[in-house]
């Protein structure tokens, strides 16, 4: 594995090869990044993974700076994966540039955590622009966990008419149902369980409501999660992943989609 921490000697060493294989990250590797190289392991072209904690998608200081972070731990886990190539940039390496395409920002950027957390997903399609704009990889390795993310990331290379095929990849859960997210280490063993429970509770809720959507309730949901354990609840909303459209009748195919808090820390899932 070789490490690289400025672009342009990054660039001298791929551009050479067919392509990359690419999985973006912000560190603090869990089981859902592990499936997602493992899953770009198996095309045919280089792995490459980055490690960039990127400050202009927090909307707060606070948690820009609380964020987990372990690159000893991370560098050791991709050895071990035998990834080819480590991209750690710092701040000016992606930011101390002009990107060949502006940023496209879909609607639907400003629905549930864009709605939330302003700029979020400004700041995640202005770091993903860049790192294409460097790599020009040929896919890009996704986890459903962030859907919206996932969806406004395809919204962007579709409208910029960017190569970069983005590959979406299943939600990694624990075997207690919470899915695999970086931020999931800040969570002592008893909000683990509320995670946990309020997961099991939602996949009940989501069979009840394909047979019979008046029990998507939102109030008596609402109050059922906090007596769970939940702080606070940002949105729960049902979504067709397909094309977006907010759901508000009987369906068969949507995704129950929630933002929550368990005291200060914040958990997104869809369901
Ligand atoms: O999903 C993430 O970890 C980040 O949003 C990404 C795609 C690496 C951009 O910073």
């Amino acid at each position: 594995m070789k490490i690289f921490k400025n672009k342009h000697t990054l660039q001298k060493e791929i551009l050479k090869t067919k392509g990359t294989s690419f999985v973006p990250t912000m560190g603090g590797l869990h089981k859902g990044h592990i499936s997602l190289i493992k899953q770009a392991k198996k095309s045919k072209f280089k792995t490459l993974v980055s490690i960039f904690v990127n400050p202009k998608q927090f909307n707060k200081k606070s948690d820009f700076r609380s964020y987990p972070r372990n690159t000893k731990r991370d560098i050791k886990l991709l050895k071990r994966l035998k990834i080819d190539y480590l991209y750690i940039p710092r701040f000016k390496d992606i930011y101390g540039f002009r990107p060949k395409n502006k940023i496209f920002l879909d609607k639907f950027s400003k629905k549930l955590c864009g709605k939330f957390r302003k700029g979020h997903f400004e700041g995640v399609l202005n770091v993903v622009n860049r790192f294409i704009d460097i790599i020009k990889p040929r896919y890009i390795f996704l986890g459903k966990k962030d859907y919206q993310q996932l969806f406004l990331i395809k919204k962007h290379i579709e409208k910029r008419k960017i190569k970069s095929k983005i590959i979406e990849c299943n939600t990694i859960r624990e075997i207690n149902g919470i899915a695999c997210s970086s931020r999931n280490s800040r969570l002592d063993k008893n909000q683990m369980k509320i995670a946990s429970n309020i997961y099991h509770y939602l996949r009940k809720l989501k069979k009840k409501i394909k047979k019979d959507y008046s029990f998507f309730n939102i109030s008596k949901i609402k109050k059922d999660l906090i007596d769970l354990g939940a702080s606070k609840i940002d949105y729960l909303e049902n979504y067709n992943i397909k094309n977006f459209k907010l759901i508000k009748k009987r369906s068969k195919q949507f995704n129950l989609f929630i933002a929550y808090y368990i005291k200060n820390i914040r958990l997104i899932d869809n369901i």
